[in-house]
């Protein structure tokens, strides 16, 4: 008798151990959708052109370097990070109608020359994009002066992006002021 009630404890508490273990796999947490379910049409191509605004000196600068490079005797600047807010303008002059702003980070990460990696927003506040973001990740070799930057995903109308971005330097003030010229090639719907 003993015996057969200990089986049944063994059988219950076997069932109560797996059905506590296979919970998670009843539930579904993915579903596959209609690409027409999110209003999703022919994907586009999209050249933005626009200027973006490095402030680095004088009395309110929009770009900080947060964390100094540990070994200052070397010209890599390896281990800096920067933080920046800048402004997008349609036009390169300074007192241009602002569209947008680069906002993210960079860190100087080779400790061969000095290139750094960035991690940036480019936020549309102006426009057919207003609301609108572009993702940015990369690398940027500083000293050349054109660079690539891969487009790695957006919000609002760039949502499903990619592609790259083309970043040249139209005007460098050192300490100062830095523009530089973008041209985004984007794929979205
Ligand atoms: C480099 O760092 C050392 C130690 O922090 C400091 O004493 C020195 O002034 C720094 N040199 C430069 C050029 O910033
Ligand atoms: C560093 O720069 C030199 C000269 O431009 C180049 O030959 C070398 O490949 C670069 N190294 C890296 C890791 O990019
Ligand atoms: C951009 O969108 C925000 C929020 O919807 C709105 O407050 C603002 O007026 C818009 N700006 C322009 C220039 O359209």
């Amino acid at each position: 008798m003993a015996q057969i009630l200990q089986k049944q404890i063994y059988i219950i508490l076997t069932i109560f151990l797996f059905s506590f273990l296979t919970e998670g796999e009843s539930k579904q947490f993915a579903t596959s959708l209609s690409q027409k379910s999110l209003h999703l049409k022919k994907e586009k191509l999209t050249h933005i052109h626009l200027y973006w605004h490095d402030v680095t000196g004088g009395d309110h600068p929009t770009k900080v370097t947060v964390v100094k490079a540990l070994d200052n005797t070397t010209n890599t600047y390896f281990g800096s990070v920067s933080v920046l807010d800048d402004a997008l303008t349609v036009d390169p002059g300074v007192k241009s109608k602002i569209v947008g702003r680069a906002q993210g980070m960079h860190v100087a990460s080779s400790q061969e020359n000095f290139s750094i990696v960035m991690a940036l927003s480019f936020e549309f506040t102006g426009g057919e994009y207003n609301g609108s973001s572009l993702s940015l990740l990369g690398r940027n070799q500083v000293v050349y002066p054109k660079n690539e930057i891969p487009i790695v995903g957006g919000s609002g109308v760039f949502r499903f992006s990619s592609g790259y971005a083309i970043m040249q330097t139209y005007k460098f003030i050192p300490n100062l002021y830095g523009i530089l010229e973008m041209d985004f090639y984007v794929l979205h719907y």
